[in-house]
């Protein structure tokens, strides 16, 4: 009888599995609501306000897809010193961000950290609706700001 062999295959996982959302900065975010939803008939989903971010946010959901939804977040300062107040003074309002899903953060940030890239985050914090988020530098990855984001389990 022949043993039957499993052969150990090293299968790199990717580190992106979609993209989650399109984080856009604005200064009047009902203003902004109110505009997307008319134009393109999404709807909010969710309303934060993320202190420690600095930003009051809309989540605006697109579409479903296998690895989870995605979204298009629209961002208002809550001051002008925030860091997105700061964004918008220099460049107006626009793209500030894109967030990639992964399936374990903790993991994508060893993995990218590893290449050398810079980590804005060393470890996930709170991001919307319950998830996982962490920042990489956007210096380092062509001008992008650039969020992980492991969606929180229902
Ligand atoms: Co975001």
């Amino acid at each position: 009888m022949q043993a039957s062999h499993v052969s150990v295959q090293e299968v790199k996982a990717p580190v992106l599995i979609r993209i989650d959302h399109v984080g856009i900065a604005c200064r009047d975010l009902d203003e902004k609501v109110a505009f997307y939803e008319s134009l393109f008939d999404l709807t909010v989903t969710s309303r934060e306000v993320n202190e420690e971010q600095g930003v009051r946010e809309a989540m605006l959901h697109v579409a479903d897809a296998p690895g989870g939804s995605s979204w298009i977040q629209l961002i208002e300062p809550l001051a002008a010193g925030t860091p997105v107040g700061r964004f918008l003074a220099r460049r107006g309002e626009g793209i500030h961000h894109i967030g990639y899903g992964v399936t374990d953060i903790t993991q994508a940030l060893a993995s990218i950290g590893a290449s050398g890239v810079r980590l804005l985050d060393q470890r996930p914090r709170h991001g919307s609706m319950g998830a996982s988020i962490a920042f990489v530098h956007p210096a380092d990855l062509g001008g992008v700001l650039t969020e992980l984001v492991e969606t929180a389990v229902d």
